[in-house]
């Protein structure tokens, strides 16, 4: 048999050098490898069980995996394009060990059941590393919330100064989006842990096999119950590479505030220096260089979604080559993922809140208009007339150059005699934000409660 063929002595002439580079997977699909193995030792248990390979014939694929393993794990495995990927390359490596026992491996499977189950079992484990450092993050980012559960900050709408909020409400909010991401996660997951193993090339195989002893062997909930679409489709990694950009967006957004709030013409926040970097020219410059590229790679995850969502749009059932191509984008998206995630949770832990530069912000910007229209309807004025009330006493403060609430009695007594001596607890913007005292309001004991709700989640 001419070695230049993995598959078969079929062909008359070998493909061109180009063709071989261009077809293989293997410099990319390796690191697939010890899933690879763990989905074969499966697979020949389960053939094992059901009287197709030999007793003699498993434990000679058990001992020749295990040190194809070693050998991987020693950096003294040699990958060759001639073998095409990452499957035929073990295969030939065990049958150079142990013989016919490893010719025997491949019965009743194909490469096409095979790549499937490997990208799940190693997809499996990338959600569970995910949903990990998701949490980390999420504790390093309540911890930031509760020391600022009474640090008064401006909330804004459009990036205009809208009503006051705590620097821990804000924080917050992204610890409901990120926890709004692991259950994506924790729920694609149930699609990604089926086994396609069984579905063999397309339409299963006439050895008499157990899929749900393989399944059971390798931890899947269920098997795929159509060949076809066992080996065919990739939604569960295009479901994967969506919940992942959702991950990448919601950072990407939290990005965006910290650049802006680290701004000199801003500054709300610092960054610790280990996040950031200078310039080769401008010697004052400190630079959010961490926060821009989370900002840039989340596009490159949602480009790999892209991708993934095109690759799979016109393939026909079952297995085409096409399918070869998830990987790179798959691997990519949760290499991307999982580094920011740590570097994002270490990230937060270093951050300094400047109290003084947020409170400034919230006393310049008429935060507490708000509270005196409702003020003035809890008075018993009808809430649109408030409104406009409340617009002419700040179109007068701003022309005088003051707050609302330097504005005397006497004074805003003039747009309404509705308003007494009361009025001052609520102009300020810890009155503004102690009124606001409901389940998912700003008030700091509202924070403190989300906290706790968010660790008591997080313990159990
Ligand atoms: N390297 C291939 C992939 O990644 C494995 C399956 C190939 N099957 C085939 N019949 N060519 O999808």
């Amino acid at each position: 048999m001419q070695d230049t063929h993995a598959w078969s002595g079929r062909f008359s002439e070998p493909v061109s050098e180009l063709v071989k580079k261009y077809t293989a997977s293997v410099t990319f699909d390796n690191r697939l490898a010890e899933f690879d193995i763990e989905g074969s030792l499966a697979h020949a248990a389960m053939l094992n069980k059901c009287g197709v390979l030999s007793d003699a014939d498993l434990a000679a694929i058990r001992d020749g995996m295990g040190e194809i393993i070693a050998d991987i794990r020693a950096g003294n495995f040699e990958w060759s394009v001639d073998l095409e990927d990452v499957h035929m390359n073990v295969e030939r490596r065990l049958t150079d060990k142990i013989g016919d026992a490893g010719k025997r491996l491949h019965t009743g499977r194909s490469r096409n059941d095979q790549v499937a189950t490997d990208i799940r079992l190693w997809l499996r484990a990338q959600i569970d590393t995910i949903v990990g450092f998701i949490a980390e993050l999420q504790t390093s980012l309540l911890d930031l919330a509760e020391a600022n559960a009474d640090t008064v900050m401006p909330g804004f709408t459009h990036l205009q100064v809208a009503q006051p909020v705590t620097f821990g409400h804000h924080m917050l909010a992204y610890v409901e989006m990120l926890s709004r991401d692991a259950e994506r996660m924790t729920d694609c997951r149930k699609r990604v842990n089926r086994l396609p193993l069984g579905a063999a090339a397309l339409a299963g195989t006439t050895f008499p096999i157990d899929r749900f002893y393989t399944a059971q062997l390798l931890g899947f909930d269920d098997v795929c119950h159509n060949s076809l679409d066992a080996v065919s489709d990739r939604d569960f990694a295009i479901e994967f590479t969506a919940a992942a950009s959702l991950v990448m967006v919601h950072l990407s957004r939290l990005s965006e505030e910290l650049i802006l709030w680290m701004s000199p013409r801003v500054g709300f926040i610092d960054i610790a220096d280990r996040f950031c970097t200078g310039s080769s020219i401008m010697p004052q410059k400190k630079n959010p260089d961490v926060p821009e590229l989370v900002r840039g790679k989340s596009g490159r995850v949602v480009g790999h979604l892209i991708a993934l969502v095109t690759l799979m749009k016109a393939q026909p059932l079952a297995y085409n080559k096409d399918n070869q191509e998830d990987k790179e984008p798959l691997f990519d998206t949760a290499d991307t993922l999982i580094d920011t995630l740590r570097i994002y949770a270490d990230m937060m832990r270093g951050i300094t809140v400047k109290p003084e530069a947020m409170r400034a912000a919230v006393l310049q910007g008429f935060a507490t208009a708000t509270d005196l229209a409702d003020y003035l309807v809890k008075k018993g004025m009808p809430f649109r007339d408030s409104h406009e009330v409340v617009a002419l006493t700040v179109r007068h403060a701003e022309l005088q150059g003051v707050d609302i609430a330097d504005l005397s009695l006497e004074k805003l007594r003039e747009f309404s005699t509705l308003i007494e001596a009361d009025v001052f607890t609520v102009l300020t913007p810890e009155g503004s934000l102690a009124q606001r005292d409901h389940v998912g309001g700003t008030a700091p004991n509202q924070v403190r409660a989300q906290i706790a709700r968010h660790r008591a989640r997080l313990a159990g």
